[in-house]
């Protein structure tokens, strides 16, 4: 049978535990999970693209199908040099349906033959982002929970100087 991968696209600056939450689920559902990071965003990153690498990569370590890589240009380009058939992306509430939305039948007209795939992380994860975590750390408030230890550390580190 063909084996499914599948590629979870996104910043990741940084990483947080309801990324983690998708990852562990996908995982399971698909034979090979790529977690891509886009290494030439718009926005003005906390982390590098190195640091974010590292850090994710730390993160998944214990699951053996997943693997950390970065792309430029077009997503759907870089799915299709790495066999996926499925993009992932996850959604927490209706407010980031819009743009999902947007961005999975944008991807779906340069590539009709792939899917993406929603899934739902943990209902304790669904307020969480990467922003909000940099604008709490950045307040001095507590990132338990948020993160894992060694991604809190980094912050602190970044943001506190
Ligand atoms: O974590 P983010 O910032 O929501 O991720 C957005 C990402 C990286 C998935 C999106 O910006 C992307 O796919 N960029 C690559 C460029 C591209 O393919 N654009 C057209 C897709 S609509």
């Amino acid at each position: 049978m063909r084996q499914v991968t599948a590629i979870y696209p996104g910043s990741f600056d940084p990483v947080t535990n309801g990324h983690l939450d998708l990852i562990e689920r996908a995982s399971k559902l698909f034979d090979r999970l790529i977690v891509a990071l886009l290494s030439n965003p718009e926005k003005d990153p906390l982390f590098t693209i190195g640091e974010r690498v590292e850090m994710l990569r730390e993160a998944v370590a214990h699951l053996p199908n997943v693997e950390v890589d970065t792309f430029d240009g077009l997503l759907v380009d870089y799915a299709r040099r790495r066999g996926a058939r499925v993009l992932l992306r996850g959604i927490r509430a209706v407010s980031d349906y819009e743009y999902e939305l947007q961005m999975a039948l944008m991807n779906r007209q340069l590539a009709p033959e792939i899917e993406t795939v929603f899934m739902l992380p943990a209902e304790a994860y669904s307020y969480l982002s990467s922003r909000l975590v940099k604008e709490v750390a950045r307040l001095g408030g507590s990132l338990k929970a948020l993160v894992p230890p060694a991604v809190e550390e980094r912050i602190r580190a970044k943001v506190l100087g």
